[in-house]
């Protein structure tokens, strides 16, 4: 097997294509023959040694996979070889093959795409414990979505269309806007451009929108939060800009209105049966066609490096994958 090793978490340009022997699976554990992993955010900063979780020297960057289960471990009884998979955790997607937790692997729905199973538990899943469980959004509530043509965001957009809430996308590009209403967003704000303050206004009637989503955190944090409507809900997901908004209470009082922390990593350790639901909830969404990965682009695992340089640059709209497929 070969895999991209990280020995030195000083970023991308340390991490190096290395052949390993192939594992056996431990107790416990599958190996999956890797199909396609995507890029998320968190890929970035594990890399750098930044992310909230720091795994032990050598390890394979890549939090979330697709591929067929190839060898079974003692004491699994849910999988077995040929199983079409998904996984999610912290490392070992960017690679050619891993040995997994069982506990941690999805087996895949007749009908699914591989390629689309690796670009879809993380984004989906954070997005739909967000929105339809920690905001509680209901039809008709109009949801602000930060960062709306990145991996979260996207998926943030569709999932609030299928929950019946009107969509209002914003994001740095005129390309990305136009991204953003192909995925379903009713109304775009083109932040490189316009005032979000102002455009917000006009397109709530100078309500506000209901919920809001923030991975991007940074300087329109405030601006958002001051447009919120009565009883609003901003929920935090993350800090893709680099600072950590601060933000006056008293703008919370005013509007009756919510800071709700998400955290999906934990909600899947600490909940893991709400997580099944969510998982089998969005499944069937993605069957009957609600949902579904935009694509960004498939790289071969050897352009690791390229696409860790079209995320930290913000070209990426939806999810980027790296196939170990032609
Ligand atoms: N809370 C949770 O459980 C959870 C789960 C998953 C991800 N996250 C977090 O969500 C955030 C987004 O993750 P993602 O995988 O969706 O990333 P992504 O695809 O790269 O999207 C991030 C978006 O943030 C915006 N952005 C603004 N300033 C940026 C900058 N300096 N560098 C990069 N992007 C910038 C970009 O949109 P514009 O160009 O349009 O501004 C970009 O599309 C990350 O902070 C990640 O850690 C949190």
């Amino acid at each position: 097997m070969h895999a991209w090793l990280c020995n030195n978490p000083v970023g991308i340009e340390a991490l190096r294509w290395t052949e390993l022997p192939t594992p056996e699976p431990a107790p416990g554990q599958v190996r999956v023959a890797i199909h396609a992993a995507s890029l998320n955010f968190p890929d970035l900063l594990t890399v750098q040694n930044k992310y909230q979780v720091k795994p032990p020297l050598p390890f394979v960057p890549g939090s979330e996979f697709s591929g067929t289960v190839e060898a079974v471990g003692a004491g699994v009884s849910h999988l077995g070889i040929g199983d079409r998979v998904a996984t999610i955790g912290v490392t070992g997607g960017f690679a050619t093959h891993a040995c997994v937790d069982a506990a941690m692997v999805m087996p895949l729905p007749p009908g699914f795409d591989l390629d689309d199973a690796a670009a879809f538990a993380f984004t989906y899943g954070t997005s739909h414990h967000a929105l339809v469980d920690r905001a509680a959004l209901r039809p008709g509530e109009t949801v602000l979505v930060l960062g709306a043509a990145g991996g979260v965001g996207s998926a943030a957009v569709q999932i609030a269309k299928a929950a019946g809430a009107r969509v209002i996308a914003a994001a740095s590009s005129d390309e990305k806007c136009a991204f953003c209403r192909q995925l379903g967003a009713d109304v775009t704000i083109q932040t490189g451009r316009d005032n979000l303050r102002d455009a917000l206004k006009a397109a709530t009637d100078g309500k506000g929108p209901d919920v809001i989503y923030d991975p991007v955190g940074g300087e329109l944090a405030e601006t958002a939060f001051r447009a919120i409507a009565w009883r609003g809900r901003y929920l935090v997901i993350g800090f893709a800009a680099g600072p950590i908004p601060a933000l006056p209470w008293n703008l919370a009082l005013l509007k009756g209105a919510s800071i709700v922390g998400v955290f999906w990593g934990e909600f899947v350790r600490r909940e893991p049966m709400a997580f099944r639901q969510t998982i089998g909830e969005l499944f069937g969404w993605y069957a009957l066609g609600k949902v579904k990965p935009a694509i960004d682009q498939r790289l071969p695992m050897r352009a690791l490096a390229g696409a860790y340089a079209r995320m930290g640059s913000r070209q990426v709209r939806g999810k980027l994958l790296l196939v170990n497929h032609p």
